[in-house]
């Protein structure tokens, strides 16, 4: 299927990354579902990016809750009725503390959004692309959930289980022609990258800013790094692609 006939759903959308993909999909002519908290938020990114308005629709909807995603799919069902490609870009890092400080509400949040949002998404997008016989879907892992690094017990473990979510759904519906994979980030020059620096330094680690140069190629990913690899996976150029764990960390796990 050329590019320019794709319906292309994105969560997250108005993200770092997120908004990146957007850009990437609209210029090689798809249309993009962009997915987030807040319809403003949404437009004003598309407008930032100065998307034509017939390449993207904005859908306010908490990926955490049943009955948003449920509406939310259904309306997108309702009007474009079909699904190609869906990208789970949407999540949060959370706290960051030793695991005897970590507060359970906050884990839950962490859960709510990373792993039930990919869950809730793929459960009400996959009977689209079953229909059709044919789909993409990328899941955001990360390096947190290959390694245990410290403070980060519940977004680690939380990017453990969208890996692990990624293979079992990968297995369940290859037979129809749907891909589905997974990339795994280092660190990306993103609000959320700030965000974690931050908490770092409220902890008191020392060198944090260095731990940014870790990997081999010595710098934090940029966004569009990370969104070219996600295109890719999407893209008909990966056909015989499913299961997989794409890390794109710069070497970081090299040690
Ligand atoms: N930035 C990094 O260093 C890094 C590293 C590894 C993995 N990742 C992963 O990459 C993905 C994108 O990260 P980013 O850097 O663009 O982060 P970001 O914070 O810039 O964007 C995340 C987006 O998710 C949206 N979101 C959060 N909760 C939501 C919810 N309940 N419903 C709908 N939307 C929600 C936010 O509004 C935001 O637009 C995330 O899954 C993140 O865990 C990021």
């Amino acid at each position: 299927m050329r590019e320019a006939e794709k319906i292309c759903v994105v969560t997250g959308a108005s993200g770092g990354i997120g908004s990146c993909l957007v850009k990437k999909f609209t210029a090689a002519g798809s249309h993009v579902v962009m997915i987030g908290m807040a319809e403003a938020e949404l437009e004003k990114t598309a407008e930032t990016a100065g998307l034509p308005a017939e390449r993207f629709s904005c859908y306010e909807a908490d990926i955490s809750d049943e009955e948003q995603v449920k509406t939310m799919v259904s309306r997108l069902r309702d009007r474009f009725g079909r699904a190609d490609v869906l990208v789970n870009a949407a999540g949060i890092v959370g706290q960051y503390a030793e695991t005897i400080d970590y507060s359970f509400a906050n884990f839950r949040r962490i859960y709510e959004v990373n792993v039930f949002g990919t869950f809730l998404m793929m459960q009400n997008i996959l009977p689209l692309m079953i229909e059709q016989r044919k789909g993409a879907i990328v899941n955001f892992g990360s390096v947190s959930g290959m390694r245990g690094y410290a403070y980060e017990i519940g977004y680690g473990s939380s990017k453990w289980a969208v890996i692990g979510m990624t293979q079992n759904a990968a297995n369940e519906y290859g037979r129809y022609g749907i891909r589905i994979n997974c990339v795994s980030p280092g660190w990306v020059n993103t609000g959320m990258m700030q965000a974690t620096l931050e908490s770092y330094r409220r902890l008191g680690m020392k060198g944090c800013e260095d731990s940014i140069c870790l990997g081999a190629l010595g710098r934090p990913a940029r966004p569009e790094d990370i969104a070219n690899a996600v295109y890719f996976l999407c893209s008909d150029e990966a056909c015989h692609i499913t299961g997989a764990n794409l890390v794109v960390d710069g070497g970081m796990l090299l040690g």
